[in-house]
């Protein structure tokens, strides 16, 4: 199937066809959406190592046999993208019609509902409510200076710290975080604030590729960001998170109390906020999986097998072998 003489990646995709053959297996038993997903974490793999492949070597090292590009793996998908030359439009607004979900089968844009609970957002609120703010650039990165008008809670403040670790509690309890971030290091969350009274928005930007606290020397890679709204969707017009990716532009607004997770080397922007108040917390991590793509596949399997495992038992063979397989391909990318 792969000429050229590359062993690791022969290896690789033998060993993806061996996991097909099992998931192949599963078609008798199981649901059509339960098969849809298995097929498209077999069709990830191949496609994630594609990729990283893609990066190290030049196409002309690997030639694919016309059957599997038949079946969507394919380069071509990535270099028909139009980009709409946002990169060059710093600091500019997307239209409102970029609003199109063109979810993608490797985009990691995970929403993650009720990670807080109303009760507990009203106590947030009023407790930020009472504090005193600061002008958000003071965390910003050279370029994101220019475009970022907010405010934020003091990052060192103790109401920071403390509505912080709370947040940190409810992830680190929370199983479809952790299946989808498999978070090493999460950065202390902090805290922003878009008032339509003062025209606050937040222009295209990238997130740092490092962050570091001073006060606990905590130093992470950035590889997801995620923000946390604190606002219902009602109290405010705007203010809608826009994350662009090589599958389209995203627009993010979601109840308070619920967070989304998505790549911290995408695009992205807040857009001006024109009625009422924005407030919402926002933090970055570390992932033991520092390719997005392997880990978007590695949730997908456990979305799976969890659905499996609810059928069939946790106790039924093929469960505890595709478990295994869960588990084997953590140990082969995971970085801890
Ligand atoms: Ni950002």
């Amino acid at each position: 199937m792969i000429s050229g003489n590359e062993p690791e990646f022969a290896y690789a995709v033998a060993l993806v066809l061996h996991e097909a053959a099992l998931i192949d297996r599963y078609l008798i038993t199981s649901s059509k959406d339960t098969v849809r997903t298995l097929r498209r974490c077999y069709f990830g793999m191949i496609d994630g190592w594609e990729l990283s492949m893609l990066s190290i070597r030049s196409q002309s090292l690997l030639q694919f046999d016309p059957a599997v590009a038949l079946t969507g793996v394919s380069f071509g998908r990535y270099s028909a993208h139009a980009h709409r030359g946002m990169a060059q439009q710093t600091g500019a607004y997307l239209p409102r019609h970029f609003t199109g979900a063109k979810r993608g089968r490797n985009f990691m844009l995970v929403c993650i509902s009720g990670l807080l609970g109303k009760a507990e957002v009203a106590d947030f609120r009023q407790l930020m409510d009472a504090h005193d703010w600061e002008d958000g650039r003071s965390t910003a990165g050279a370029q994101s200076a220019l475009v970022k008008q907010n405010q934020q809670l003091p990052p060192d403040s103790e109401l920071s710290r403390t509505l912080g670790n709370r947040i940190i509690s409810a992830l680190t309890a929370n199983p479809r975080f952790l299946s989808a971030a498999i978070p090493l290091r999460i950065f202390p969350p902090l805290f922003n604030r878009y008032a339509s009274t003062q025209g606050h928005h937040f222009g295209i930007h990238v997130d740092n590729a490092v962050r570091g606290d001073y006060l606990t020397g905590l130093r992470i890679r950035t590889d997801l960001s995620a923000t946390l709204f604190l606002s219902e969707p009602d109290e405010y017009d705007g203010g809608e998170l826009v994350i662009e990716d090589t599958y389209g532009s995203h627009e993010v607004k979601l109840p308070a109390g619920d967070l989304v997770l998505y790549p911290a080397s995408s695009l992205h922007m807040v857009t001006p906020v024109t009625r009422g108040t924005r407030v919402a917390s926002f933090f970055w991590l570390q992932s033991m999986i520092r390719d997005q793509h392997a880990r978007s596949m590695i949730f997908d399997l456990d979305s799976a097998i969890q659905r499996l495992v609810e059928r069939l038992g946790r106790d039924d063979p093929e469960t505890v072998k595709l478990t295994g397989i869960y588990h084997n391909l953590i140990r082969y990318w995971v970085e801890v």
